[in-house]
């Protein structure tokens, strides 16, 4: 009997130019001063010029932080708190990538509590209620429009969640009109995030769930068959749509059946050399699937069933459609021009004993691992992707 409970958004809007109906979800919300929080990349590509058109044509007043930087630090949070309450902002529109949407969560948080950041950090620390808030993703990677959780760079290298059912949105609107400008490096990216959510929730070891397993096979599915035509033709609408919906079901799986030990040891990397997050997955990806198949090589099946299906009288055992699927992802991250291997991202060998240390510090995550992994499979994980 798998007993299990599941969460996720109140509401979710996909469609291209969903964006134009800004207005009246916040009306809906009973919103009459947005804030929207992004990032100045997002800004420049004329991005929030497009999301406050709806507003500014129906006369609504809208401020903007527009300061949120990559793997958001403590004191951008707290700086777009500080504007959202001098503006007496009573509701909040995170627009951007997941840096941009997990700082909007705190702002949505803290600009309603006294709360202080510090002290929420970790799982359901969270107090306090907060303001209405709509998530609008504009990478098909993290997922974080749909999760409870916020990442935060603490320190030089660390980071740490605030995990709370509080920072579930009331809406999150998928719209591909504002992702058809996203390059292909960070197309590339994000997917294979997006795609590592979908696999690492079809194999979390102690929340997986029907409706976790249902909404990672479905993602992986339309990431799969979607994510090298985004890359390569980004104005393809059908296609850009298809991987925001498919980022989305991934974030609602692994919201609900964690992520694991490609995570673990893609954190570190993201942490000292500050690759983007989906680099540094895609760097790991390969040799923990290797590293996982003795135990999760039937659930691997599963997945290579559907991407990479054998043909009729192939009789492949589970190993050898793993062996396919790991396959699959080594020539996909080829054909994605991503940097293969570690010693490509300027990382050298003698780093490798201190990101495995590092790795383990993720227990949160490792204890998902459907394999157990130690500091010494850590570091020879890394020395394979080295
Ligand atoms: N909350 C969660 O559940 C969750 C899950 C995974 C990762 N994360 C966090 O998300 C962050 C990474 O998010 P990300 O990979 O989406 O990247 P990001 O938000 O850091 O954005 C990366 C870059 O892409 C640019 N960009 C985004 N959309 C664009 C568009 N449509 N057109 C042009 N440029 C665009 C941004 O300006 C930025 O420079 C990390 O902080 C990570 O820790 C959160
Ligand atoms: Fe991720």
């Amino acid at each position: 009997m798998n007993s299990f409970s599941f969460g996720t958004v109140a509401s979710l809007i996909s469609a291209p130019g969903a964006v134009q109906q800004l207005n009246n979800i916040c009306r809906q919300l009973k919103i009459q001063r947005p804030f929207i929080v992004t990032d100045p990349g997002i800004e420049k590509s004329g991005l929030v010029a497009q999301a406050m058109y709806p507003l500014s044509q129906a006369g609504v007043n809208c401020e903007c932080f527009t300061q949120v930087i990559a793997d958001p630090p403590e004191n951008i949070i707290l700086q777009a708190v500080e504007m959202a309450k001098a503006c007496a902002a009573d509701g909040i529109i995170g627009l951007g990538g997941g840096s941009s949407l997990d700082t909007a969560k705190l702002v949505a948080l803290l600009a309603n509590s006294d709360e202080r950041l510090v002290d929420i950090y970790g799982v359901d620390n969270v107090q306090g209620q907060r303001l209405p808030l709509i998530m609008i993703p504009t990478t098909a990677g993290t997922g974080s429009e749909v999760t409870a959780v916020a990442i935060v760079t603490t320190g030089n290298t660390t980071k740490a969640g605030v995990v709370s059912p509080v920072l579930f949105a009331d809406v999150a609107l998928l719209d591909a009109e504002l992702t058809l400008g996203l390059p292909p490096a960070t197309t590339a990216m994000t997917g294979i995030d997006a795609m590592v959510h979908a696999i690492e929730a079809y194999t979390s070891r102690l929340k997986k769930n029907p409706y976790s397993d249902m909404l990672a096979l479905h993602a992986l599915k339309l990431l799969s068959a979607n994510l090298l035509t985004a890359f390569s033709d980004g104005t393809d609408i059908e296609a850009r749509q298809q991987m925001l919906l498919g980022a989305c079901l991934a974030g609602q799986a692994f919201a609900n059946a964690p992520v694991a030990a490609v995570h673990a040891l893609a954190y570190p990397l993201g942490g000292h050399f500050h690759l983007p997050h989906g680099l540094s997955n895609s760097l790991v990806l390969p040799e923990v699937l290797k590293f996982n198949a003795t135990s999760a090589a039937s659930l691997y099946a599963d997945l290579a069933d559907l991407i990479v299906p054998s043909k009729r009288g192939e009789g492949l055992d589970a190993q050898a459609k793993t062996a396919r699927l790991i396959d699959y992802f080594i020539q996909l991250i080829d054909e994605l021009a991503l940097p293969h291997r570690l010693s490509k991202v300027g990382i050298k060998q003698s780093d490798l004993p201190m990101l495995a240390k590092d790795a383990m510090l993720q227990q949160r995550l490792l204890v998902n691992n459907p394999r157990e992994l130690s500091e010494h499979d850590a570091l020879t994980i890394y020395q394979n992707s080295f």
